[in-house]
């Protein structure tokens, strides 16, 4: 059986991917890629192959891949520093002649007309020049990027953003995760695009009305324009650049770039996606 390559793997998304993975096929099959092994010391003692390589130095990516591997390249965590990243990445899993190459894209690929999803588009645009067989994975937004916020949210008693109305069909990590294991380990997966989001979209408000409802204290949705936001986040101590990536995205959704729902996440879950009350509740307990 061929090994399923994870890299990014000691990462948020990485990890639920291996463990994912864990249940479906033998460790013995798994191989993580880690920039600092002793991150991996958990995975190791599992029966997962660990192997070294940082993005940053295509040397390190050398004889990482093997013919016939099925691969998942999560997207790195550098903003502004990934096209050449990936472009390594891709150039050795080329070089090696994978069977697959996953990738964690962005909601709405080409379409996507927001700052953060340039380097994205850059990268499945050379995964397909690359001629090697492909999987799109446009993963839409991660519940947790809201719920991670909830001790500052409860502490001000306020969801601060410029989204307007604007709606988003986030999804739970795990179901992305689950998303991503499904496509390594089943078939028909080869030269497909899913566009990955939650089964129900949601506002910023609604959102500041079930955090108020589920933690019994007063939380809105304080509605800022972008500037107002920008502010916020700067002042909140967010560098200037990664601030105006997260206004951008706001005026993205509000313009309902991740409002849209396929159902290709549910599909290749087999399951509803979690909703956003559940991330919620699990984050206040
Ligand atoms: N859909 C969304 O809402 C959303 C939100 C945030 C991010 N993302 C994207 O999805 C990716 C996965 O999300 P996540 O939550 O798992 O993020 P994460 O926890 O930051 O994981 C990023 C992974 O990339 C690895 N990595 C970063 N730079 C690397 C390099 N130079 N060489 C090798 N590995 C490198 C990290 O290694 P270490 O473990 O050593 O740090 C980590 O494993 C992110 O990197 C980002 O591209 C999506």
């Amino acid at each position: 059986m061929s090994r399923i390559v994870v890299t990014g793997a000691t990462g948020a998304l990485g990890r639920l991917v291996v463990a994912d993975l864990l249940e479906r096929v033998p460790a013995g099959r798994i191989t993580a890629v880690v920039r600092n092994e002793q991150k991996a010391a958990d995975l190791a003692a599992r029966g997962v192959a660990v192997r070294v390589a940082d993005y940053d130095d295509p040397a390190s990516l050398a004889g990482v891949f093997a013919q016939g591997d099925r691969v998942l390249l999560i997207s790195g965590s550098e903003v502004g520093r990934r096209v050449p990243q990936h472009t390594a990445v891709i150039e050795a899993a080329q070089a090696a002649g994978v069977a697959q190459l996953a990738y964690t894209g962005i909601l709405g690929g080409p379409e996507a007309d927001f700052e953060l999803a340039t380097e994205h588009k850059v990268t499945e645009q050379a995964i397909l020049d690359s001629g090697l067989p492909y999987t799109f994975l446009r993963n839409g937004w991660y519940h947790e990027n809201y719920t991670a916020q909830l001790p500052v949210v409860l502490e001000h008693g306020a969801v601060v953003g410029s989204a307007g109305e604007g709606r988003i069909a986030s999804a739970a990590r795990a179901d992305y995760a689950a998303a991503a294991a499904a496509v390594l380990t089943g078939e028909g997966h080869l030269n497909q695009v899913y566009e990955l989001s939650g089964d129900t979209a949601w506002s910023l408000e609604e959102y500041a009305a079930e955090v108020a409802e589920q933690s019994g204290r007063e939380v809105a949705y304080a509605a800022l324009p972008a500037d107002a936001h920008l502010d916020v986040l700067t002042g909140a101590g967010v560098p200037e650049p990664f601030a105006a990536i997260l206004v951008d995205v706001d005026a993205a959704i509000a313009r309902g770039r991740l409002a849209g729902s396929s159902g290709d996440l549910s599909r290749l879950i087999g399951r509803p996606t979690t909703p956003v009350a559940q991330a919620i509740a699990s984050a206040l307990a």
